[in-house]
């Protein structure tokens, strides 16, 4: 070891952003290492964690930076997955694993590493996927995959081919990667239902749920756990699965789900919900809901990602790799694969022959209605011109829009970094109608439907106050026109369908007010792809 500062140089573990590395050490540890480090006369250039692997290697480095990384991975305490690469061979890169995913991208004359496959949409369709306690050594033309314990048997390799088309890597003739996902949705959702509504049954058909009808008829509830855009989903789910297959639901928060020890009934099934498949806090909780024996279903878009590895039986979405770090076509996908869920089950139950033929073709109709949804983007586009520069929103919705409003509101604030809080409309006079003043816009979900009049009245009361009002209402509702500063249509859908139709003029809302603001719309700041990292 040498008490020398030790220059970066000498070999670097680089955290790239969106996709890449990610390294998580538990503080304790971490903090120990590097002051240790600096106590030895190591100068740290950065406050990452990541920098005290690259300092470890560069203090083991003898020339052979495999076995330098051979010794340090066993002193690492925590999860990480790591690029490791070094000036004086760069032609070459060395790539390890523990809990964080890693995916190899095999190329002709090029190889790749990533923590998702969807970085390597448009480099390559072949891909293998680390499991922990490997490490990969990829130069131009060869790569090799070993256990990091020299004494195991060589891995055995599967290389596995991802269903890309060749539009997926670019931007076509979109501005950005978040408005193109946006306009897939019609087509994300064709391919959602792809192959899985039956005429016959009056049903849906799922190829790898890996539970037979018997364990799903005698399943008493349900709990959901996801995060983010995915969590919003989820919170649609619970309505939907709630009515139409009349199955109790709770929707959790991966994060708290994981570290709580709520009591679990017998005969409950665990759903995750994750378009990447990688979220550490979603991973977590499907493992915790094994360990305690339940069964657990995954809804992945990302194929043979960890969570989808692992669950026993799962649904792809199959919306195609989602590059903007905003998530759109996932989530109207998610909603999707959802509600043929809740077809599926509710068949099972309590539902008709003709009241599953009727959601069929109900289902059927859905890209047509997101395409003709997608007119309003000009309309939007001159709202956002209007209201780019409020520092607050408040977005309103009831029963099934009140988890859309939610997203709405997730939407606006991490692509343009306005304050938006989503509320159930009727929740505003309990406390949050103080917000309300003449600077601060309300998006009003307001389609036709069960609430209508109850809506329409929370809307009044916004208004009384002072707020300017945006409404998404059905189209040609002039009632709802006449009482509000702008208005958005939406084709009129069958209540439990509106989620669907609804988020997209919030996704145009945010994409909109975020260019206007001069935003990186596709990569906002402090946000990452996938969160491996707790
Ligand atoms: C928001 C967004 C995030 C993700 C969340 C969960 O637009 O993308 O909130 O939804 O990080 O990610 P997945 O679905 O990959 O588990």
């Amino acid at each position: 070891m040498t008490s020398m500062p030790i220059p970066m140089s000498e070999a670097t573990a680089t955290v790239w952003s969106r996709w890449f590395i990610t390294a998580s050490l538990r503080t304790t540890p971490r903090l120990s290492t590097s002051f240790r480090l600096q106590e030895q006369g190591v100068r740290f250039q950065t406050a990452t964690d990541t920098e005290v692997i690259a300092q470890l290697i560069a203090q083991h480095l003898n020339g052979d930076l495999m076995s330098a990384v051979r010794k340090v991975l066993p002193l690492l305490k925590g999860t990480y997955g790591l690029a490791i690469v070094s000036p004086r061979d760069p032609d070459v890169i060395i790539g390890a694993r523990l809990g964080s995913p890693l995916v190899l991208g095999i190329g002709q004359g090029e190889n790749f590493l990533a923590s998702d496959p969807s970085a390597l949409a448009g480099h390559t369709n072949k891909v293998v996927y680390l499991h922990d306690h490997q490490v990969c050594i990829l130069g131009r033309d060869e790569w090799t995959i070993q256990d990091l314990n020299p004494d195991r048997a060589p891995p055995s390799i599967s290389i596995e081919d991802i269903d890309w088309d060749v539009g997926d890597a670019d931007k076509g003739t979109f501005e950005h990667f978040m408005l193109k996902e946006i306009y897939e949705q019609p087509e994300a959702l064709e391919n959602a239902m792809r192959g899985r509504l039956s005429d016959t049954d009056a049903s849906a058909h799922f190829g790898g749920l890996n539970l037979d009808t018997q364990a799903l008829r005698g399943m008493d509830r349900m709990i959901i756990t996801a995060c983010g855009t995915s969590y919003h989903a989820g919170l649609v789910g619970e309505y939907l699965l709630e009515e139409i297959a009349r199955i109790p639901v709770d929707v959790e928060y991966a994060s708290e789900f994981r570290y709580r020890n709520r009591p679990i009934e017998r005969n409950t099934l665990m759903l995750a919900i994750t378009q990447s498949g990688e979220t550490a806090d979603t991973l977590a909780a499907l493992r915790e809901s094994k360990r305690k024996g339940h069964p657990t279903l995954a809804l992945c878009n990302v194929v043979g990602s960890t969570i989808a590895r692992e669950a026993d039986g799962g649904v792809y979405l199959h919306a195609g790799p989602e590059i903007g770090v905003a998530s759109t076509k996932a989530f109207t996908s998610q909603v999707m694969v959802l509600t043929m869920l809740a077809l599926y089950l509710g068949r099972m139950r309590n539902l008709s022959s003709v009241q599953g033929l009727r959601i069929v073709e109900e289902l059927r109709a859905m890209p047509a209605m997101i395409q003709r949804t997608l007119a309003c983007d000009d309309a939007v586009r001159r709202i956002a011109e209007k209201y780019f520069q409020a520092n607050n929103f408040l977005y309103l919705g009831r029963q099934y829009l009140f988890p859309v409003a939610l997203e709405g509101a997730l939407k606006l604030k991490e692509i343009s970094y306005i304050h938006a809080e989503g509320y159930p409309a009727a929740e505003m006079k309990h406390g949050p109608i103080a917000l309300v003043d003449e600077e601060t816009p309300s998006v009003f979900l307001i389609p036709r439907g069960a609430v209508f009049e109850k809506v329409m009245s929370n809307l009044e009361e916004i208004k009384a106050r002072g707020g300017p009002v945006i409404a998404i209402a059905s189209e040609n509702d002039e009632e709802v026109a006449q009482q509000v500063e702008d208005v958005i249509y939406m084709p009129e859908v069958p209540e439990y369908l509106q989620p669907l139709v609804a988020a997209i003029p919030l996704q145009l809302l945010a994409y909109h007010i975020a260019l206007l603001r001069g935003c990186d719309v596709d990569r906002p700041r402090n946000l990452a792809k996938s969160v491996t990292v707790e």
